[in-house]
């Protein structure tokens, strides 16, 4: 049940980053500012709504599925949790936020595109740690074999 569980919080956490990461980029690169304001409220609502407790119960899980065992690959995992979950909080969320407020009064000045550019950093590297937690759950779990 906890895996479970842990599998379905830890694969809607990593898609909900995905999916902001990629509208994001291709709405600005193509697409107009109503619609840009579109995707950063979508983000906010119901997207924050989904990612906030996704993380959180992805991190609770993962503690729990992780009390019976130890190694390398479940210190590296907890290793990374902290920095997710951070970085989500203090950057992500914040930023999504901010962003949405600035595109839905039609501000995309200079602050939009830096505060735009630090989400996307912050992004990008919740992705890549998400993505290195994934590979070494399936190795945990038996799904893709560990190199030894
Ligand atoms: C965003 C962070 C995380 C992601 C994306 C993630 C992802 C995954 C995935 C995809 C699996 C394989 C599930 C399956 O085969 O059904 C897994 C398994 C596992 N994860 Fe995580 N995980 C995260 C955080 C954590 C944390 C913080 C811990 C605590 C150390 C943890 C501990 C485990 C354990 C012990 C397993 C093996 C479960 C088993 O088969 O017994 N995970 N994780």
């Amino acid at each position: 049940m906890k895996q479970i569980i842990h599998r379905i919080a830890a694969i809607t956490a990593t898609l909900c980053i995905a999916l902001f990461f990629i509208s994001t980029i291709i709405v600005e690169l193509f697409g107009s500012n109503e619609s840009i304001a579109t995707i950063k409220s979508i983000i906010v609502w119901p997207g924050l709504f989904i990612l906030v407790p996704a993380i959180a119960i992805t991190g609770a899980s993962g503690f729990a599925l992780a009390k019976s065992r130890s190694g390398k690959l479940i210190k590296s995992k907890m290793l990374r949790m902290p920095f997710i979950a951070m970085n989500g909080l203090l950057i992500l969320l914040p930023s999504a936020i901010f962003l949405d407020h600035l595109a839905a009064s039609g501000n995309f000045d200079t602050r939009f595109y830096l505060v735009q550019g630090i989400e996307l950093i912050a992004g990008l590297i919740n992705l890549v740690l998400m993505g290195m937690n994934m590979r070494d759950g399936l190795k945990l779990s038996g799904k893709i074999h560990a190199r030894l």
